[in-house]
């Protein structure tokens, strides 16, 4: 799917570094392939020494040479890059922008007419190769660009295609999701600290217990719900401490979270 293929990563921050290792390491797209370009010329000179990249600072030349665009600048600079590279690319590309909440009919316009997008939703934990990636095609954008843009993000974790007005509610759950969980760590490395351990300790212990969780969640037919229950025996020490949770509704707390980060979607979507 990828033999001979040329990627051009535009934005070499966080994500657009991420992407690139997940590239190389797992053998998709060898490094002398990508080209990765940013304003920053120290990010450039540490990107080119730590992952052996071509970089370049001129996104409209990094474009023309390669066959699949991936799009890793913030939101507000989307739509002067898209400007830099309008003259650069054409229907053979695939351009794939993991910009949050930029859509894919605003990256429509702002191209020639018929260019194929996918538009991604990923998440940091790719940095781990426990990404999770949401994916949505563009008008024009073939089934094949977007396999080869799952094969992409698979390379960091996992990835699934859904309809784009469900990318708001994807960028609240999975997008901004990690942070949820360490807000959890973080609480639970308090409660352990309070109570006597270490916090170094505690830490390894929550972190490990979450992971198990994730794995045994991952592995197993059962519902979260019936796995819950089957570590709860009733008046024992579980149901003592999910009796508070449910007491403060962490339930509601949670789910209202994820809708005041999908809300905020919406809204960055609109230039708000
Ligand atoms: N981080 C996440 O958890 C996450 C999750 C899902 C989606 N995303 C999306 O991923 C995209 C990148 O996010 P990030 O966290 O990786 O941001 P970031 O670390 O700020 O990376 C963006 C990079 O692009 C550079 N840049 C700015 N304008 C440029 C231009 N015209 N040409 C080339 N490079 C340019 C920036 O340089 P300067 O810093 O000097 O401006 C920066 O190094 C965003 O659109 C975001 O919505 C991020």
């Amino acid at each position: 799917m990828f033999k001979g293929k040329k990627v051009a990563i535009i934005g070499g921050g966080k994500m657009g570094s991420i992407i690139a290792r997940g590239l190389t390491t797992h053998k998709i797209i060898p490094a002398n392939n990508i080209i990765i370009t940013d304003i920053d010329t120290d990010r450039l000179k540490f990107l080119s020494s730590s992952l052996k990249l071509k970089v370049s600072r001129d996104n409209e030349k990094a474009v023309k040479c390669a066959d699949i665009i991936i799009l890793a600048v913030k939101p507000q600079n989307m739509a002067a890059t898209l400007k830099e590279i309008s003259t650069a690319v054409n229907k053979s590309k695939v351009i794939i922008s993991i910009a949050a909440g930029i859509t894919t009919g605003f990256i429509e316009k702002s191209l020639k007419k018929g260019v194929r997008i996918v538009r991604v939703m990923p998440n940091t934990p790719a940095l781990a190769g426990e990404g999770a990636a949401a994916v949505t095609a563009g008008s024009n954008a073939k089934a094949s660009d977007v396999k080869l843009t799952c094969a992409i993000f698979n390379a960091v974790g996992i990835s699934v295609e859904v309809k784009e007005k469900l990318m708001d509610v994807v960028t609240g759950l999975s997008g901004s999701g990690p942070a949820y969980f360490f807000l959890i760590i973080e609480a639970l490395i308090e409660a352990g600290f309070k109570n006597g351990l270490s916090r170094a300790l505690a830490k390894k212990l929550a972190v490990q217990t979450m992971l198990g969780a994730a794995r045994l969640c991952l592995g197993s037919d059962k519902e979260p719900a019936q796995l819950r229950e089957m570590v709860t025996s009733p008046n024992g020490t579980t149901a003592a401490g999910l009796q508070v949770m449910e007491g403060k509704n962490v339930r509601d707390i949670i789910i209202a979270t994820v809708e005041a980060a999908t809300k905020r979607s919406k809204e960055l979507a609109k230039g708000r």
